[in-house]
């Protein structure tokens, strides 16, 4: 029997798992885990090392070397470090977020990465979230939960972001990022984005951020 609390999010981008799951770690006092920060701090490290991305044995070997941490109490103030130094806002420049595929279809990455994720929710559990927690990291989590919005919501809620970072860029390029990066999430053949049949879907087009927290308190405190 596990003594920690599990609670695992999934989901496309864009459906909101990042800031709901920050702000359900911070209330019920868990650690939050990015799992997506993981894969792509591998990405950046491909990237900055100048690695063919298609190039498998030099991309695991890279997999391999990296040491990712996530740090910080405050789940919404959460940093990534690789190898050391803070990457938390070079991960998510838009470039590295379409060349994360590469690194996130490799089953032998993957498979270091789950080891990893379930290895830092040992101690205290976790409010995990990503593509394949309720399928594969933690198939026996206490409580799954498959985010979901149309895509045309997911993509006005990032095109927001992006704009408010003084990005240039357009819905409709956002629009197609976001299906393009769907289409590699559902179709890789090691950990694809699936519903776990034991999951509780939330489709959250039409909900704040605040209603969801809500939504998955009521269920957690039953
Ligand atoms: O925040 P956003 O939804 O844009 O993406 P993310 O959660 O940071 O994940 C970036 C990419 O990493 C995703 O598009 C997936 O391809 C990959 N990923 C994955 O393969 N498995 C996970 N558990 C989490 C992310
Ligand atoms: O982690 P994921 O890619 O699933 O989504 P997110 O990063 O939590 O949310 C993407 C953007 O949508 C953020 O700017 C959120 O503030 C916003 N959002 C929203 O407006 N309403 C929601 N119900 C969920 C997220």
């Amino acid at each position: 029997m596990r003594k920690y609390l599990i609670i695992a999010i999934d989901g496309p981008a864009g459906s909101g798992k990042s800031s709901t799951a920050r702000a359900l770690a911070k209330k019920l006092k868990l650690p939050y885990i990015d799992t997506g920060a993981m894969y792509r701090a591998i990405t950046l490290k491909a990237m900055r090392q100048k690695i063919a991305l298609n190039d498998t044995k030099k991309l695991v070997e890279t997999a391999r070397k990296a040491r990712i941490e996530l740090k910080g109490v405050d789940p919404r103030k959460q940093k990534v470090y690789l190898d050391g130094k803070d990457v938390t806002k070079a991960i998510r420049e838009p470039l590295l977020t379409k060349n994360v595929f590469y690194v996130a279809q490799e089953p032998l990455i993957r498979r270091e990465m789950v080891k990893k994720q379930r290895a830092m929710a040992k101690k205290n559990g976790a409010v995990m979230e990503g593509r394949d927690i309720g399928t594969v990291v933690f198939s026996n989590a206490d409580y799954k939960f498959y985010f979901s919005a149309s895509d045309d919501v997911r993509a006005r809620r990032r095109y927001r972001e992006l704009i408010a970072e003084g990005r240039q860029t357009t819905l409709e390029e956002v629009l197609n990022d976001i299906r393009r990066r769907d289409k590699t999430d559902l179709e890789r053949k090691a950990g694809p984005l699936r519903q776990a049949k034991d999951a509780i879907p939330i489709d959250t087009s039409s909900l704040t951020i605040e209603e969801t927290i809500d939504m998955i308190l009521d269920i957690v405190k039953r």
